[in-house]
């Protein structure tokens, strides 16, 4: 069977981003049906209608690639109790034009963590409503990661907290066969 292309986009332009972190962790438990890639969006400038003659070519090379993927897996923080700025702009830039959304018919899984004790919930589901409203399947169930700690992480940057690895392992195989039932029904 081929493999799912599934596209990592982090909602943080931060060198040092715990989630950065985490979506690595995260895609070493994806199983062997799902071949991850990043897909960065700190490059893209600010959405702005008058772009749209001549698009950047960060922007055609970030909706291409969101194009080609089966599936996405949104890991970010959570900026004022909703998405950040950056990732709503690669989400804007990506809905644009309409008839050429590249969101529509996507399968998604988000997750995020921050130090606080919430651990993104309320940014994400602001998040879920806006990937809804542009045609994306949200993996149902919910995914905060709270508490963030680097300690949970081990040298070569896997999960080494148990019970965090046991939880997103499980999110990801439930993941993978949203993405492969969604695939086989088109
Ligand atoms: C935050 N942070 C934050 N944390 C949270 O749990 N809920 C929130 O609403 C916010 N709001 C917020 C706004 C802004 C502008 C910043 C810069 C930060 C803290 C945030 O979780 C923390 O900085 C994380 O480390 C951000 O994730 P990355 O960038 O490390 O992946």
């Amino acid at each position: 069977m081929t493999a799912l292309q599934v596209g990592v986009i982090v909602g943080s332009n931060r060198r040092e981003s715990i989630n950065r972190k985490l979506a690595h962790a995260i895609t070493l438990l994806a199983p062997p049906t799902l071949a991850c890639q990043d897909i960065r969006i700190d490059d893209l400038p600010m959405y702005n209608g008058d772009l749209e003659g001549a698009r950047p070519a960060e922007v055609n090379r970030f909706t291409a690639a969101v194009a080609a993927c089966d599936a996405l897996l949104v890991v970010t923080p959570e900026h004022n109790r909703s998405l950040p700025a950056v990732l709503k702009n690669a989400i804007d830039w990506g809905s644009k034009p309409s008839d050429k959304n590249v969101w529509r018919d996507k399968v998604a899984a988000i997750t995020g963590t921050s130090p606080g004790a919430i651990g993104t919930a309320v940014g994400q589901q602001h998040l879920r409503q806006i990937l809804g409203i542009l045609g994306v399947t949200v993996l149902g169930g919910e995914a905060y990661i709270g508490g963030f700690k680097p300690e949970w992480l081990d040298a070569e940057g896997a999960l080494a907290n148990e019970s965090t690895r046991v939880f997103l392992q499980a999110y990801m195989d439930r993941f993978a066969a949203l993405a492969q039932a969604l695939k086989s029904a088109r």
